[in-house]
């Protein structure tokens, strides 16, 4: 390979990272030229931008794929211009590495990946592009992974026979990208159910695992609410607004990096704000305006038009998506349920007062949800209901994973 100091800099990051790779050189032609000797070691996580950054810009997929089996959380800033290659390689990498139970923060020049030595498998997408295709591909051969990629293959791009060699270093373990799936139409998936089932958490990760976006129903109310209060729309006025005058708002979604963001006015919306305490009192009055639910009827349908999606909401499988192609509805006991919210709101299950405290809480929303003039919770026609009560989170990511590859083959996706 090329030993051109210009392009070499991923060598003492991986260094670094603690990898053990050596450089024996073999000689030059129009450049210096070498082997390199790598042998296997575990990875800590560093630190990659400034003036460095230029030096392995076309590397950063494959440190990113190295961050994710790295210990701790590896920075990557000063990157923007991978946005401009042949995909956005900063969301492909991100969106791919979340899709496979990866956790990344993405920024506008970079990443930050928390690695981990958790089992890592689902789909990956090549997006086209040669360099996320082989990053992926180096990640799909090592221990503990088991991945499916998909996606245009485009490896020859720069490196001909690049799956032939993995393939024949893994013993036929790795396969190069299986067929375009977009050909296929894309699942709706609707995840309803009371509140504290675990409808959000699951819906977005099951997303992320499948590749799909996440459509969270509460975000898009929340946001249209936090519009109202930007405004100064005062409580009384709220009943008084037009069909019109909500869609003013300009309340929208917008995929980024396999999330859909919830916008106003075409600006993102920090998940701070929507879930302020302002926001958070005045949101069940917003939500029980019927030219409310019509306006944002219309947006989460046609988010579901671009393709695929896992929305969760009380009225997702009832309401907005009767068609989907697999519904489901998430129970557990009001007690267990209650034990999950005082733990999401910082309490300790020791506190008897404070589970049965949630307890009333709970039921109180459970009545208000089912017996509210528009949109009540029920159980979708043709949902498979989940009781999570003896479940563990991931057994009913697991579950509903399960359900939505049997619907993608019965369809022959
Ligand atoms: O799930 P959440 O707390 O973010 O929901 C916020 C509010 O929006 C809550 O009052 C219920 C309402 N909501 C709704 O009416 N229909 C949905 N599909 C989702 C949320």
């Amino acid at each position: 390979m090329t030993l051109n100091p210009t392009r070499t800099g991923f060598l003492p990051v991986l260094r670094r990272m603690g990898a053990e790779v050596d450089v024996e050189e073999t000689g030059e032609d129009a450049e210096p030229r070498g082997d390199l000797v790598v042998r296997g070691s575990s990875l800590r996580s560093t630190v990659i931008e400034g003036r460095e950054v230029p030096t392995l810009l076309d590397e950063i997929p494959l440190l990113a794929v190295a961050a994710a089996r790295a210990e701790g959380v590896t920075r990557i800033r000063g990157a923007g211009e991978l946005r401009l290659k042949e995909s956005d390689r900063l969301a492909a990498v991100a969106a791919n590495l979340r899709a496979i139970g990866v956790s990344v923060e993405e920024y506008s020049d970079g990443l930050e990946i928390e690695g981990t030595d958790r089992p890592l498998s689902g789909r990956v997408d090549t997006y086209g592009d040669h360099r996320v295709e082989m990053a992926f591909g180096v990640l799909a051969a090592t221990p503990g992974t088991e991945l499916e990629i998909a996606g245009p293959p485009a490896a020859a791009v720069s490196f001909p026979g690049f799956w032939d060699t993995l393939s024949r270093l893994t013993a036929g373990a790795v396969a190069a990208p299986g067929p375009v799936r977009a050909a296929g139409r894309r699942p709706v998936v609707t995840i309803d159910g009371p509140a504290g089932s675990g409808k959000s958490t699951t819906a977005r990760t099951v997303a992320e695992r499948l590749g799909l976006v996440h459509l969270d129903s509460g975000a898009l109310y929340r946001a249209i609410t936090l519009a109202t209060l930007r405004s100064g729309v005062t409580d009384d006025e709220l009943a008084t607004l037009t069909p019109q005058a909500w869609r003013d708002f300009g309340v929208g979604v917008g995929a980024k990096g396999g999330r859909l963001e919830v916008r106003i006015g075409g600006s993102a919306v920090p998940d701070a704000d929507l879930r302020s305490p302002e926001v958070t009192a005045r949101v069940s009055r917003v939500a029980a305006l019927p030219s409310v639910r019509e306006c944002l009827f219309d947006l989460q349908r046609s988010a579901a038009a671009q393709g695929g999606l896992v929305a969760d909401g009380r009225d997702m499988g009832t309401i907005v998506f009767p068609d989907a192609d697999v519904k489901v509805f998430l129970t557990a006991d009001l007690e267990e349920r209650a034990r999950r919210r005082l733990l999401e709101t910082g309490g300790a299950l020791e506190d008897a007062d404070g589970i049965t405290g949630a307890a009333a809480e709970l039921q109180r929303r459970d009545f208000q949800d089912t017996h509210r003039e528009h949109s009540p919770l029920r159980l979708p026609e043709g949902a498979v209901v989940i009781d999570t009560t003896d479940r563990t989170l991931d057994e009913q990511i697991a579950e509903v994973i399960r359900l939505v590859r049997a619907a993608e083959s019965a369809h022959g996706a």
